[in-house]
């Protein structure tokens, strides 16, 4: 009894044991099944959201394409940032390039505004440059934009300029007519030129003197010889027409005359880069249709050296010069003798030393108002 119970105890322990190990073995096998499967569904959790990292990635670089805020721009890069290296790469390489837009797109912006600031023409060719650098078709748009912006301030600054300019030439013509009110005047004008030797020697001598003078030049020599009209206007002196090509205007039908008077008159102020308002109709020859024939004013003479007529001859240019000069007076010689040439340094010292202060003829009839000069002819149409 006693032995059999003690069997029966020993076997009951025996299966407890081998029914809690079991247990044990079952729980674990249940427990590592969960385990798997609960890794598997982080592991797809994960690459759901990196996918979806990607997606927003590439859609933050459209945005940022479409709408190129520093803000747009900067949320793509973080999230690139973000992407695995291989992922990076394309998308990476699509933002340095708009980078690299938004970067030039803002240059040209500042260079427009520095040439608004700046007004000068360095600034503008920078301007221009930077547009120009906008080439991509992504850049197209702004371009466009740009370059209508540009010619808007271009157009701004030219304005503003030449109201500037006709201020201060209102300003110092109004100082000048002041200045010469009452003093002796005398105008040097020289006909026919330019000529490219004796024209640059009379150049040197005036320059020599500080004496401003008037030039009437015919267009067709100045088309042959721009650069000495050029070098007359950079000396200070006033460059007006004398006709293309000095046919006798009332020979002339109107639009003939028109022809000959604007056209020299057209070519020469785009050389000097003065706006003159005034001509010499060649031998001092016009009618009513001449006056009619131009918006300019003619300008003959009132004293005639007729140096033209004494070849070689410079004594008497000199003589000639200085015995017809008085007050308003308006002084015929030719730029293109070099007697006459020679004759100027004689003219300007025995005129300096009579008292005589020297004019363009602009300066002339501002100071000199039409009816005080001497012939009634000398400020035609005045
Ligand atoms: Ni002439």
């Amino acid at each position: 009894m006693t032995h059999s119970r003690h069997q029966r105890k020993k076997h009951m322990r025996f299966t407890i044991i081998i029914s809690f190990l079991t247990f044990l073995l079952i729980a674990a096998s249940i427990g590592f099944g969960f385990k798997v499967e609960h890794d598997a569904q982080v592991r797809k959790e994960k690459i759901a959201a990196y996918q979806k990292l990607k997606v927003s990635a590439q859609s933050a670089e459209t945005l940022a394409y479409k709408e190129p805020t520093d803000a747009n721009f900067k949320k793509a890069q973080d999230l690139v940032n973000q992407l695995e290296k291989t992922d990076q790469k394309p998308i990476q390489e699509k933002l340095t390039q708009l980078d690299v837009y938004l970067k030039q797109i803002d240059s040209a912006k500042d260079a427009i505004n520095q040439y608004a600031q700046a007004k000068t023409p360095a600034s503008l060719t920078a301007a221009q440059n930077a547009i120009n650098l906008l080439t991509s078709d992504y850049e197209k748009t702004q371009k466009t934009t740009l370059l209508q912006q540009l010619a808007n301030t271009k157009k701004k600054v030219e304005d503003e300029q030449a109201a500037a300019a006709k201020k201060a030439a209102a300003e110092q013509a109004k100082k000048e007519a002041a200045e010469f009110k009452n003093k002796k005047l005398v105008a040097l004008t020289f006909d026919d030129g330019p000529n490219p030797i004796t024209t640059p020697t009379l150049l040197a001598e005036l320059k020599a003197a500080n004496v401003k003078v008037t030039f009437f030049a015919l267009g067709e020599e100045a088309q042959a010889y721009p650069n000495v009209i050029k070098a007359e206007a950079a000396d200070g002196h006033e460059v007006a027409s004398h006709t293309w090509d000095h046919k006798d205007l009332t020979t002339l039908s109107p639009a003939a005359q028109n022809q000959e008077i604007m056209s020299a008159h057209d070519l020469i102020n785009s050389l000097s880069g003065q706006q003159t308002t005034i001509y010499r109709p060649p031998y001092g020859s016009y009618n009513d249709t001449t006056l009619a024939a131009s918006p300019l004013s003619p300008v003959l003479w009132s004293a005639d050296t007729n140096d033209w007529k004494y070849v070689g001859n410079t004594p008497i240019v000199v003589q000639n010069a200085v015995s017809s000069a008085h007050d308003g007076a308006i002084i015929l010689l030719h730029d293109i003798d070099s007697w006459s040439v020679a004759a100027v340094p004689s003219i300007i010292s025995q005129l300096k030393a009579q008292g005589y202060t020297f004019v363009t003829v602009s300066q002339m009839m501002a100071a000199r108002p039409a009816g005080t000069v001497h012939n009634g002819k000398v400020y035609t149409g005045y």
